[in-house]
């Protein structure tokens, strides 16, 4: 589909044909959105979104003055400003939400907004529990919306590319597939941060939401709050769920068998963080294993290419970094690296015929440069599609709810020291009942879910 900045929009809309757009875009087919959450994140949506003509700013909301303030001005409009979000529902003049609080937010955000006929853009991880990322799925096939959540690499066109490669077997057999947050956070890391009286008692309330009451801390708040459990499943889901949802996308995995974790904070970071500094979690999928390495008090490459995720095929090993990707060539031995042949690295007498010798790669190395951009317009404008065609965005909830839950079960191994065996239809552990008492939380009153 042909993509269109705000500013061509202006002039192209006119001379579309139905090839284009589903039906042509006039200044009547403009989508009122609404953005809860204006923070770090909630303003790069919105950035994205407004580089769309056909996507008008209708409502903002945020706990922050400061950062509605901001928003309003970028906005181009004049759009109404909400401090509860519930209100910002009711608007008549808001078509979608765009979702993009903390994650332990997420869930009653989402359910509301379906049952008020918004469609919803809902930041990445869809969840902070598995049975929360369930109830998404329930009340969003129950209210017919179209969701788009943000692990926007589903939108690239370099990753589209690059699963296709996959798919179409151009690495061969892929048995593993390794992803890596890598970076040093020692010695300060957050930084010192006392419990103390909140700036705020209704901003802090409000922020909580349905997490337990605790004292306020500064770090627990504004974007820190990934470090902390009862907000966020820690960089396993924040990163790991983008990395985990592209190896599920290209080697076409649906749910892990089983999982496993180790990790702790042994970098000896010196601030109040909760998750670990260093963590490994194992999946088992059908026929594929998948890792994530967090190494956050040592940034040395990950891999020899320093990239995000690696493919590793019988043929070729594919690195992805960004947007880019390249395949660098296995050379594979037309000899048996057994003792079957008789020569070999086991025969004293004749050790010539070992895997060294008559190496030839079976593929081309290959280079794909992607955007270099790190890209949330596409997936604005896919969500901005869908909501037209009604079509399925490219992350639906599903996906989403899916990638999702697979981070968080890996946290759970962690927390309980286990090798869980998962059964990802029933979406419980079938080994260890104690670790399906993790598969939710009580939510502080009143707040429930639905
Ligand atoms: N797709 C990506 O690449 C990407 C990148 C960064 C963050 N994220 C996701 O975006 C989400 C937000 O992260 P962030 O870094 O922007 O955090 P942030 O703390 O900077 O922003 C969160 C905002 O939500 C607001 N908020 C909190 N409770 C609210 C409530 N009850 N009502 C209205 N507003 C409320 C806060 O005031 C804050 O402005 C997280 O889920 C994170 O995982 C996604």
């Amino acid at each position: 589909m042909k993509e269109l900045t705000r500013r061509q929009f202006g002039q192209t809309a006119g001379a579309l044909t139905a090839a284009g757009y589903s039906r042509v875009l006039g200044a009547n087919d403009r989508v009122g959105v609404g953005y809860i959450g204006l923070g770090n994140r909630g303003d790069q949506v919105h950035d994205a979104f407004l580089e769309w003509g056909d996507q008008q700013t209708a409502a903002v909301c945020d706990l922050r003055d400061d950062y509605m303030d901001l928003a309003v001005k970028k906005s181009r409009s004049n759009p109404a400003r909400y401090k509860e979000y519930k209100k910002l529902l009711e608007d008549k003049n808001v078509d979608a939400v765009v979702i993009s609080t903390p994650d332990h937010w997420h869930a009653l955000m989402f359910v509301d907004a379906c049952n008020a006929g918004k469609d919803v853009y809902v930041e990445k991880p869809l969840s902070l529990t598995v049975y929360e990322g369930r109830k998404m799925v329930e009340v969003a096939e129950r209210t017919k919306r179209v969701v788009q959540v943000g692990t926007n690499r589903r939108s690239w066109k370099s990753y589209a590319e690059a699963a296709g490669f996959i798919r179409s077997g151009g690495i061969g057999k892929v048995s593993i597939a390794k992803c890596y947050h890598v970076r040093n956070e020692w010695p300060l890391g957050l930084g010192p941060a006392p419990d103390g009286p909140p700036p705020s008692e209704w901003e802090w309330d409000q922020w909580l939401g349905p997490a337990p009451k605790v004292p306020y801390n500064a770090n627990r708040t504004y974007y820190n709050f990934r470090w902390f459990y009862n907000y966020s499943g820690g960089q396993l889901s924040n990163f790991g769920v983008h990395f985990v949802d592209v190896i599920r996308w290209f080697l076409n995995l649906e749910t892990p068998k089983a999982v496993t974790a180790m990790g702790g904070r042994l970098g000896g970071i010196q601030d109040n963080r909760e998750i670990p500094d260093t963590l490994e979690v194992v999946w088992e999928f059908p026929e594929t294993l998948v890792v994530f390495s967090q190494m956050n008090a040592n940034a040395a490459p990950g891999n020899a290419k320093n990239s995000e995720i690696e493919f590793r095929g019988t043929k070729g090993t594919m690195y992805v970094r960004n947007s880019s990707w390249e395949v660098v060539p296995e050379t594979i031995s037309d000899f048996p690296g057994g003792f079957a042949g008789g020569k070999g690295y086991g025969n004293p007498v004749d050790r010539s015929g070992t895997r060294r010798g008559n190496r030839k790669a079976l593929i081309e190395a290959v280079v794909n440069k992607g955007t270099a951009a790190y890209d949330t317009n596409s997936h604005a404008r896919n969500f901005l599609d869908c909501m037209k065609t009604r079509a399925k965005c490219n992350a639906d909830v599903l996906t989403g709810h899916i990638s999702t839950s697979s981070t968080l079960i890996g946290n759970i191994a962690h927390k309980t020291r286990s090798l869980l065996e998962w059964d990802g239809r029933a979406e419980r552990f079938t080994n260890n009942s104690k670790a399906n008492e993790f598969l939710h939380y009580k939510y502080r009153a009143p707040y429930k879910l639905g």
